[in-house]
């Protein structure tokens, strides 16, 4: 287990790249750091590795104190974005060294390298030098670096950020399979939503420097704690409508763009103390029915425009000031968006149960506040 408590890193030049960190993992977790750049991840990573003294707070493995400790002392393996291969080292070589420098002899260090090689494809390499390799055949290597002298937990800083769109998500699934495979604890830093939502157990989204949200993929995305992770989370994004909560003829409703609509039922107990409060209807694309505009209870909204995705449209509409993108499963009604959006007329929308409900200022996901 790996514990980290108030972990504050404060740069020369007074940038506060961390300001207080706290996250608890589990034995055998895969846990992915997600954020823009310049949040905190690689510097949250390099404390946990050793590469970097925090200003202040403390990270424990497994009960012991290792904040202060060498990094060769804390059995970690680390994978960068930039290979970070010896040169002038054949593969083989490249694999076996860190078991080298643990002093393994020699037989066992070839033995364990090719092994490892073989878990991950790249047998047929091991005599090359790593300029004769491509990108992803790199990556691999320094994972079987990484991973050769079977570390406690395996950190990975943006590994996939140099490889091509189908090679991203070829590396990926080997690092999925192989840590579901030996179960090391491991931490994977990226910026890409998606790569981390198909990657990791529990991810933790940063924002300048602090945790806004520790949880499963799936939490994260149903109930997102504020406008942050609700932003950051999905493709394509969550739409937001401002609206205020006024109390209609059937109850609580939303007030839209001079239009009062009915809260969803599964959302009205929530929000009855929230009476006047200017919010943003957070909804995903799926999360509403889309329907003709006369129908009862819908919101209307302007037709800009409609995608064929193949699958299902996707039809860009207007309310207000907010551009919303309303998923169409009925794929044959390609043609009559098409005719609405060249006249910019008019559709209705049903807002779900599954709806989000965020405090315009405080920007808190108000369903969560208690
Ligand atoms: N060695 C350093 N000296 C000064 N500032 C730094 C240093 N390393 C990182 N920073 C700053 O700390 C913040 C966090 O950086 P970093 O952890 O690398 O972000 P991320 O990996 O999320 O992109 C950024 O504002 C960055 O400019
Ligand atoms: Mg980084």
């Amino acid at each position: 287990m790996i514990k980290i408590e108030n972990l504050r890193m404060e740069f020369e030049g007074g940038v506060t790249a961390l300001d207080g960190i706290n996250m608890e993992i589990q034995d055998g977790e895969f846990i992915a750091l997600l954020g823009p750049s310049g949040c905190g991840k690689s510097t949250t990573l390099n404390c946990i590795a050793g590469l970097l003294d925090p200003t202040d707070g403390t990270i424990r493995s497994d009960e012991v104190d290792i904040t202060n400790k060498a990094p060769k002392e804390r059995n970690i393996g680390m994978v960068f974005q930039s290979y970070a291969l010896y040169p002038h080292l054949r593969v083989i070589d490249n694999i076996a060294f860190p078991l080298k420098q643990k002093k393994v002899a020699r037989e066992e260090r070839y033995d364990r390298a090719r092994k490892m090689a073989a878990k991950l494809q790249i047998e047929h390499l091991l005599d090359r030098k790593p300029t004769q390799l491509s990108g992803g055949q790199q990556q691999r290597v320094a994972m079987c670096r990484a991973m050769v002298k079977e570390p406690k937990i395996l950190l990975f800083d943006e590994p996939m950020s140099n490889l091509d769109a189908r090679l991203k998500i070829e590396i990926r699934e080997v690092i999925k399979k192989l840590q579901a495979e030996t179960r090391i604890t491991s931490i994977i830093v990226t910026h890409d939503q998606e790569e981390a939502m198909a990657i990791a157990d529990r991810i933790a989204i940063l924002d300048n420097g602090r945790i806004q949200q520790f949880d499963t993929p799936f939490e994260l995305y149903q109930h997102p704690v504020n406008l942050f992770v609700a932003n950051f989370m999905g493709n394509p994004p969550m739409n937001f409508i401002d609206a205020r909560l006024v109390k209609g003829e059937g109850g609580l409703c939303f007030l839209v763009d001079g239009q009062t609509v009915p809260v969803p039922p599964a959302r009205a107990k929530a929000l009855a103390g929230s009476l006047d409060r200017e919010v943003k209807i957070g909804v995903r694309s799926h999360q509403m029915r889309p329907v003709e505009a006369h129908v009862a209870g819908a919101i209307h909204l302007k037709v800009q425009m409609v995608e064929n995705l193949g699958k299902e449209l996707l039809v860009q509409a207007q309310v207000g000031k907010n551009l919303i993108r309303i998923s169409e499963e009925d794929t044959t009604k390609y043609a009559f968006y098409r005719g609405l959006a060249d006249v910019k007329g008019e559709m209705g929308i049903l807002l779900t149960d599954q709806i989000n409900v965020f405090d315009s200022e405080t920007k808190a996901n108000v369903l969560m506040e208690q």
